[in-house]
């Protein structure tokens, strides 16, 4: 593997030896996680990684003796988010000397080094890359060592390590089919913290979904910042990311395979063509628009217009009967007018999004937007902007629940529900969370549910009696 060597940067001493790294069994981590799905399934690798090595896990981390966090920098609030638990293991420090702190993931590929500095009780900063690197790095900060190895990686995809499904339902699971992003959107720190795109070969994704179905797992999620993107030379062909789902799929009937996230400009007819004849393909995609304005998309730089989005969404409509469509989108982008935000409005009402993450442009440092130019919406107009969005959605959302009332659907129950232990909680094909009286059913189990009423969030049923 190139490009994966340990960095050891000694600005402080911790003070000496106080975890005894000959014997890891009695070295119990605790690992907790920020940010988007790739990063849970991250974690799960560093937790089998640190196994590997013979590291016990914990969920508790007053029992911890090296506490991990898994950070995002997508936006500067979920940094600051970080900062705030960093606050918390400080004490947490305080109280135990002996205590290790790291720092990986995406803000610690951003801060490097520095986070050494501004962060006096951070002992490792690790990247996303440089996973395998961490048992040396940890016993390099056990001897009081700062250290630090932020390398990224043209070929790392962890494709041979086996995750660890921490905090799984046992039914569910996350499974890495690519990494880092080649897409350069001028406001994502992504291409930055995750480095250029690579795919997971298909021989090993296959592997692992295989072992997921014989673990009793009913569901996978493939993940990948760009997933349509994904290609991969087998026996002299290219497999694209329809062969690769469709794969996935005949893996087992009782399976059910979702992904995310697909790009617009890349999301294939062949790809919707594949989700129409398997039958355990889940019909719903996240279509990230950002923008319903052709301008401000071009200064994203997002490779597409207004209207080959909606012709995409048209495509997916026309191939697919039913298929539910999420999105994110960004409010107060740089030079945005109030023209561009109705656009974005309009576009939504005309898609029809089922649901959406929404989110303020938040200006992440050595974009290219950061660079060239000018974050002149102000925040309170970002703010407000941000909040008719949101309204919008809502209504949207809750339309789009309220045309399954009456109709049966197919729920795959994962746990029971978090209100009432009589009850489960599962979601349709079309990703909405259902919960309904378990009766005779459990998690695993597929349960036809007549919808008969719905919340802002959940469709509310009753199990049909076969
Ligand atoms: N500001 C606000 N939102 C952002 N996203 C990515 N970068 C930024 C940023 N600088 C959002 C996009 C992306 C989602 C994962 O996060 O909507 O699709
Ligand atoms: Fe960021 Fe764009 Fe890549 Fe998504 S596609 S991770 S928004 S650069």
């Amino acid at each position: 593997m190139k490009n994966i060597s340990a960095h050891t940067y000694r600005p402080v001493s911790t003070g000496g030896l106080r975890i005894d790294h000959r014997d890891n069994r009695r070295v119990k981590v605790y690992i907790e996680t920020y940010g988007c799905q790739m990063n849970v399934n991250d974690s799960e690798v560093v937790a089998s990684v640190l196994a590997d090595e013979g590291y016990g896990i914990t969920k508790d981390m007053r029992q911890a003796d090296l506490i991990l966090v898994n950070t995002c920098s997508v936006r500067e609030n979920a940094e600051q988010r970080i900062r705030g638990r960093l606050n918390v293991f400080r004490s947490e420090k305080r109280k135990r000397p002996g205590l290790l702190v790291g720092v990986i993931g995406c803000m610690a590929e951003r801060l490097k080094e520095q986070l050494l500095e501004e962060e006096q009780i951070v002992d490792l900063v690790v990247g996303p890359d440089a996973y395998r690197d961490l048992p040396q790095l940890v016993r390099n900060a056990g001897t009081g060592q700062k250290a630090v190895n932020v390398l990224l990686s043209r070929e790392e995809t962890y494709s041979d390590i086996s995750p660890v499904r921490m905090d799984s339902n046992g039914v569910s699971s996350f499974v890495s089919i690519m990494r880092g992003c080649n897409n350069r959107c001028t406001y994502c720190i992504v291409p930055y913290t995750r480095g250029v795109e690579r795919s997971r070969s298909s021989e090993t994704i296959l592997r692992e979904v295989g072992e997921l179905v014989e673990a009793g797992y009913r569901e996978v999620t493939l993940l990948g910042q760009n997933v349509d993107s994904y290609r991969m030379q087998q026996n002299g062909t290219t497999v694209s990311f329809a062969h690769l789902l469709q794969a996935v799929a005949e893996t087992s009937p009782l399976l059910r395979v979702r992904f995310a996230t697909s790009h617009p400009k890349d999301m294939t007819d062949e790809l919707l063509h594949v989700m129409a004849a398997c039958p355990n393909i889940c019909k719903s995609i996240h279509l990230p628009v950002q923008s319903g304005s052709t301008r401000i998309l071009e200064l994203m730089r997002r490779r597409y217009t207004r209207e080959w989005y909606l012709e995409r969404t048209d495509a997916i409509r026309r191939i697919l009967s039913d298929c539910s469509i999420s999105t994110d989108i960004i409010a107060g982008f740089c030079t945005e007018t109030e023209e561009d935000h109705r656009d974005t409005l309009s576009l939504m009402r005309q898609v029809h999004f089922d649901y959406a993450f929404m989110f303020k442009y938040s200006v992440r440092p050595h974009t290219p937007a950061a660079k060239e130019m000018n974050n002149d919406v102000p925040e309170d107009v970002k703010s407000a902007r941000l909040q008719e969005i949101i309204d919008l959605q809502k209504q949207l959302s809750e339309k789009s629940k309220q045309r399954y009332i009456g109709q049966t659907v197919e729920v795959l129950a994962e746990s029971v529900s978090k209100k009432s232990q009589e009850k489960l909680s599962g979601r349709t094909s079309q990703n909405m969370v259902t919960v309904f009286p378990a009766k005779r059913y459990a998690p695993r189990d597929y349960v036809r549910v007549r919808i008969t009423g719905c919340t802002p969030a959940t469709l509310l049923g009753e199990a049909e009696s076969s």
